[in-house]
């Protein structure tokens, strides 16, 4: 089968050390042989079992088996960041959990952690190994970090046990990899608006009225919708974080009104409003000109209430357009986002309970149910924002396919 998308591709393949390895020269032959470029990073159980020099032979390029080379320095985060896609194949136990517990002492953990391209790992173990729950604990964490399980195979292991634990068969590794690797269309010619982070509301020239929102749910959807070709518009409130992908335009605000104001001059334009930004509800009425000093036992601050932003945009949604909102609830959370849904005019209402664990504000990762305007409500796992970013786009393509029908 021809894997001509991986024509070009920087892979770093890590293998480590089981006897699966062998079949890591054969993998590398194959992304060489579809027009991949190479780099493999060895543990040194690995090199055990299969020689660097076949590796190197393949791959035409030096193994790395170290941070520290002979006389120099193998660069892990420039080698994390080279890459288009890290494969570690076999994954061990003991190298599972090292990634999810960022147990960095050797060089694929350290080019594992610098990466910022998806990362695949196909585990081999046997059979009871790969059953623990300590094993498979491990398995969940990678994937809720947003790292791509390639599955195990079923049948005879190294052991002489028949069972789950085999690698996948190289073969099966590089189509997983080159199906990723083909776009994904679905969102070309879309223009996308997103409203994320927190919103600052000055009280003096020193102090305000904030939340601990850190926008890396809204910063994920934008990132995954310009991966899908959409032409996304990131409003962004005061926020540490922001993002690389050049494509995005970032417009940054502070306060709700300034947010407010920079969706209602780019929503007419817009296919696709996202409203994922914490926006304050209320801001003081009338923030002092100089700082405040303490005089009183006791200071009232008069708030008055902000736009909603959602609900403005809502109000002046055309057909063509949809909209796609956020509920962060504490108690009868899903009654309360089907109300916010309807009173908003939204087509969708991300739902994220704060009784979750890892779910909401600052977290890397987040637990939604997602629930559309026809009442049709998806529940969905623990997964990293990325992962989570993935999912609400899906439906929205659904919802996409289903109207244009
Ligand atoms: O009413 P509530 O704040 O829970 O609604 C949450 C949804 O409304 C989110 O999508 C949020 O971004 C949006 N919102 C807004 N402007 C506000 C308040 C909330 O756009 N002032």
């Amino acid at each position: 089968m021809s894997h001509s998308n991986l024509k070009g591709k920087k892979i770093v393949i890590g293998i480590t050390g089981s006897i699966a390895a062998y079949k890591a020269a054969f993998l590398t032959r194959l992304f060489i042989k579809a027009g991949a470029e190479v780099q493999i990073l060895m543990t040194h159980a690995a090199t055990q079992f299969i020689s660097p020099l076949t590796l190197s032979t393949l791959s035409k390029r030096p193994v790395y088996t170290d941070v520290i080379g002979e006389d120099s320095w193998n660069n892990h985060v420039e080698l994390g960041l080279w890459a288009d896609y890290m494969i570690i194949a076999p994954t061990t136990a003991t190298t599972l959990g090292k990634m999810a517990n960022g147990i960095c002492d050797n060089i694929i953990v350290a080019v594992y952690l610098s990466a910022r391209c998806p990362v695949f790992f196909a585990p081999a173990m046997d059979l009871d190994m790969w059953h623990h729950p300590a094993t498979q604990y491990n398995v969940k964490r990678l994937q809720s970090y947003g790292n791509l399980l390639i599955p195990v195979g079923k049948g005879e292991l190294a052991s002489g046990l028949q069972g789950d634990g085999r690698m996948a068969e190289p073969e099966d590794i590089v189509h997983t990899i080159a199906n990723f690797s083909l776009p994904a269309p679905s969102l070309t010619g879309k223009k996308i608006l997103i409203t994320a982070g927190p919103t600052y509301e000055p009280i003096d020239p020193v102090r305000f009225i904030g939340n601990r929102s850190s926008g890396k749910m809204g910063i994920a959807l934008a990132e995954v919708a310009a991966r899908r070709g959409a032409d996304v518009t990131l409003i962004l409130g005061p926020s540490s974080l922001s993002t690389d992908v050049s494509s995005i335009q970032v417009v940054k605000v502070q306060t709700a009104i300034e947010m407010y104001e920079a969706a209602l001059h780019y929503f007419p334009a817009t296919d696709i409003g996202i409203l994922a930004a914490a926006v304050s509800d209320y801001r003081p009425k009338d923030p002092a000109q100089q700082k405040m000093k303490k005089k009183t036992d006791h200071l009232q601050l008069e708030l008055v209430k902000n736009p909603d932003i959602a609900a403005s945009l809502g109000q002046q949604k055309k057909k063509h357009q949809m909209m796609i909102g956020f509920a962060l609830e504490t108690n009868n959370a899903l009654e309360n986002a089907k109300g916010k849904l309807k009173k908003k005019n939204l087509d969708i209402i991300v739902l994220n309970s704060l009784e979750d664990k890892g779910a909401g504000f600052n977290h890397d990762t987040n637990k939604i149910s997602i629930i559309s305007k026809d009442n049709k409500i998806r529940k969905f796992e623990l997964k990293s924002k990325a992962a989570v970013a993935e999912d609400i786009l899906n439906v929205v393509d659904e919802l996409i396919a289903a109207e244009k029908v």
